[in-house]
């Protein structure tokens, strides 16, 4: 059995596609694992706070002298923290926003990114001072973008700061098994969009059918 955080980050609702490929994901691995748990958590209708000058102040004081202030300051990150180590499996479905990701899912990521946490400082290994603590998860990432040619060997791959950026962020927490599947074309419509959309559902089937994902799975 395994703990499933599902994540959306667009703030479309109906008309949103990844919020919808990854409901399907969710969807069909729950049929395939009927065992396992799902915790929804949507930043893009539901937006964390960004981090203040508490939250920093909080986040960089030893726990034990934590004023009732500072605990205070980051009460929403701890939460938020407990939640993102008490899964096992993430399913995030996420738009290209300028190049990059929407400000919400940022917010939620500078919450999420904290000291002692997810990574640990090991100043006396100068080569290699940061420590990743989120080891053994598995990631699938719905990456959506208006326009295409954004992917690896397309002709604005150098201008993806979307899937690198998040394959880089969460690897520096130590979540190296991340697996994209990128949606294009959305602004083009028409024929374009609905390959894009059934190419994107063939890979989902594909992700949620492959057997024993996890050793906890049977
Ligand atoms: C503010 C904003 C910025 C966007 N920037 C880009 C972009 O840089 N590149 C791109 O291909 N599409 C861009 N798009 C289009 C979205 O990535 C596309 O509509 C995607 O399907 C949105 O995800 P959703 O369908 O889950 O809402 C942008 C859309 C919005 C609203």
């Amino acid at each position: 059995m395994a703990n499933l955080l599902h994540l959306d980050a667009s703030p479309r609702n109906q008309r949103s596609h990844s919020r919808k490929l990854s409901g399907e994901f969710v969807e069909a691995w729950k049929h395939s694992y009927p065992n396992d748990t799902v915790t929804y958590r949507d930043v893009g209708q539901n937006p964390v706070p960004h981090v203040d000058e508490a939250w920093i102040a909080a986040a960089y004081t030893p726990p034990e002298q934590l004023t009732p202030e500072l605990q205070e300051a980051i009460r929403i990150s701890n939460y938020l923290v407990d939640e993102f180590l008490a899964a096992d499996i993430y399913v995030i479905g996420v738009p290209m926003y300028n190049l990059s990701i929407p400000s919400t899912f940022k917010a939620y990521i500078d919450q999420i990114v904290r000291i002692g946490r997810t990574f640990a400082l090991a100043p006396e290994n100068p080569t290699n001072p940061y420590q990743p603590l989120v080891l053994g998860k598995k990631m699938f990432i719905i990456a959506t973008r208006g326009g295409s040619g954004f992917s690896v060997g397309g002709q604005y791959e150098q201008m993806n700061f979307q899937t690198p950026y998040l394959a880089a962020v969460f690897g520096f927490l130590g979540i190296s098994d991340i697996t994209f599947v990128e949606m294009e074309n959305d602004e083009l419509g028409g024929q374009k969009l609905t390959e894009a959309l059934a190419l994107a559902r063939i890979q989902i089937a594909q992700l949620v059918g492959k057997k024993k994902i996890f050793s906890q799975h049977t």
